[in-house]
C-alpha cells in the first residue's frame, strides 16, 4: 500500500524551544493569558499543539494546515515575550499528535525543567523524543488538574 505524501493534505508541524523574556514575577500570569488566547485562536485556524513552560524556557509543538502554520509562525517568531528561538523540526506531518487539544499546556515543575534542560544541553538528536516528552508532560499536567 502506498501512502500519500503528507504535504498533499497540507498538514505541517513546527517544534521549537525558546527562552522566556518576561520578568519572573509576571511570567506565569502572562503565559496563562497567552495559553487562553491561543486556545481560541488555534481552534479557529484548525491548529493543534502543546506548549511547555519550565519557568524560563518554552518548548512548543504546533501542527495544522500549512497556511495557518505559516501565519502563526510569523507571529510567534516576532513575539518579544521570548527570544533565542531554535527550531528543531519543521515540515510535513502524516498525522496530528495533539488532535484533541488546540493548545495543551504543561506548566513549571522541577521534573519538567530538568528534563528539558538535559535534552537541550545534550542536543535534540531525536525530535520524536521531544514530542513524546511534550505529550507525557501534558498528560501529567491534565491528570493533576482534573
Ligand atoms: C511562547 C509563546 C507561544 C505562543 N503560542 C501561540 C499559539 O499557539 N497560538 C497563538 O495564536 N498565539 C501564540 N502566541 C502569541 C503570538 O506570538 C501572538 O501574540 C498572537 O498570535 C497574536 O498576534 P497578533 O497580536 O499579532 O494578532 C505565543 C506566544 C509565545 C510567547
Amino acid at each position: 500500500m502506498t501512502h500519500p505524501a503528507p504535504h498533499r493534505f497540507g498538514l505541517v508541524g513546527w517544534l521549537y524551544a525558546s527562552r522566556c523574556a518576561l520578568p519572573a514575577a509576571w511570567a506565569q500570569r502572562a503565559v496563562d493569558a497567552i495559553v487562553e488566547q491561543s486556545i481560541a485562536r488555534n481552534a479557529s485556524m484548525n491548529v493543534t499543539g502543546a506548549l511547555l513552560f519550565t519557568g524560563s524556557r518554552f518548548v512548543q509543538f504546533l501542527e495544522g494546515p500549512a497556511e495557518s502554520l505559516a501565519a502563526l509562525r510569523r507571529n510567534v517568531l516576532a513575539d518579544r515575550r521570548h527570544h533565542h528561538i531554535v527550531t528543531f523540526l519543521s515540515g510535513g506531518r502524516a498525522e496530528r499528535v495533539f488532535s484533541n487539544w488546540s493548545l495543551a499546556y504543561a506548566g513549571p515543575s522541577l521534573f519538567v525543567a530538568d528534563k528539558v534542560e538535559n535534552l537541550l544541553h545534550t542536543g535534540v538528536k531525536n525530535t520524536a523524543e521531544m514530542i513524546d516528552l511534550l505529550e507525557q508532560f501534558v498528560m501529567i499536567s491534565e491528570a493533576k488538574n482534573s
